[in-house]
């Protein structure tokens, strides 16, 4: 009878001992000195296997199935707590790498800097050097010294704006020839300028009063009419590709001799004809030539040594074929729906 009462007392004791330690000892502490197979409750069932009496063995059996119980309950509870604990510190210190950060929108080139950039990529490692040209200019770099005295009837199709007596919006990039070559007189050169044109005209789908040209030129010893034309299918067939039909026709310009334009065919119809080349199948590109001797004399250089070519593209007319844009206007419109559509991204 003693014996039996002290096993109910001891156990009683160990259950207390059980729950005070589950608030002073770690988790896995109290698994391992209790739940684990050798652990108190076990040796304790173990114990109570020899009880002779088996109502009190029963009784105590159930004593221990309970207090384990109770105890599992309690130490998946503080697990489950203290895991949640551990979640919720961890996201308040997590930086999420995934989350999307906030768009800053990026522009692109307009395409008219684009294929400015396109023919400057395919003419610089031929040694040419881009340089600015004034489109504020007078009439001597305009005009004279290009051949095109005042009465010259070439200069009623360069009718312009006039600022005053002497200056005047450029009505196209052969000034940045005359600029260069007068500043370094007798050397080679080759040089690519761009930028914008003025002329007087009225605005409509195919003319504006302004538009851009690329000039490109180059001055030696040994140049003539094939490196011209090299030069020019070089450029065309890069941006239009290698079997794209192009044509050199005979022209007039007074700073040229001979003289060229050349045309590509149109891309929109194939050469088929449409509002964009007008119903011909072409579209005039560019005009050249190889540089007047009196352009170079007038710019000190000694035309019985050095030769060159020259050669003026109009780029929104390339753009108008390569693209099929029918109305020139859109380029200067800054409809952003129409610029996006040349994002290089
Ligand atoms: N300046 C000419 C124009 O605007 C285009 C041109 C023709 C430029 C022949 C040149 C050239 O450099 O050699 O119509």
């Amino acid at each position: 009878m003693q014996k039996e009462n002290s096993n109910e007392k001891k156990i009683g004791l160990l259950i207390k001992q059980s729950f005070e330690d589950l608030e002073k000892e770690k988790i896995q502490i109290i698994r391992k000195k209790y739940l684990e197979k050798n652990g108190i409750i076990s040796q304790s069932l173990q114990k109570i296997s020899q009880e002779k009496d088996l109502e009190r063995k029963k009784k105590l059996g159930i004593l221990i199935n309970n207090w384990k119980k109770n105890l599992i309950e309690k130490v998946n509870f503080l697990e489950r707590e203290k895991h949640k604990k551990e979640e919720n510190s961890e996201k308040e210190n997590l930086i999420d790498i995934y989350l999307e950060g906030k768009k800053i929108p990026l522009g692109n080139l307009h395409p008219i800097n684009q294929i400015i950039e396109k023919i400057c990529d395919i003419l610089n490692p031929l040694g040419y050097k881009f340089i600015e040209s004034p489109e504020i200019e007078n009439e001597e770099y305009n005009f004279n010294k290009l051949n095109i005295p005042p009465n010259h009837p070439a200069r009623d199709m360069h009718d312009t704006f006039y600022l005053n007596n002497q200056l005047l919006l450029r009505t196209h990039t052969s000034n940045a020839q005359i600029r260069l070559m007068e500043k370094y007189p007798n050397q080679e050169i080759k040089i690519i300028s761009a930028g914008k044109v003025y002329r007087r005209d009225e605005d409509d789908a195919t003319h504006t009063h302004q538009f851009t040209q690329l000039e490109g030129f180059a001055v030696g010893k040994d140049i003539n009419f094939s490196s011209l034309k090299r030069t020019i299918e070089l450029i065309l067939k890069k941006l239009f590709g290698k079997e794209h039909p192009i044509r050199f026709r005979p022209s007039y310009f007074p700073f040229t001799e001979p003289s060229v334009e050349v045309d590509a065919q149109c891309i929109p119809c194939q050469g088929k004809g449409c509002n964009i080349c007008k119903k011909t199948g072409w579209v005039e590109i560019l005009g050249a030539g190889l540089i007047h001797p009196q352009v170079l004399k007038n710019c000190d250089f000694d035309s019985q040594k050095f030769t060159g070519f020259a050669f003026g593209l109009g780029i929104e007319r390339l753009l108008m074929i390569k693209y099929g844009i029918e109305d020139i206007r859109n380029f200067y419109s800054n409809n952003i729906r129409f610029l996006r559509q040349f994002s290089e991204r």
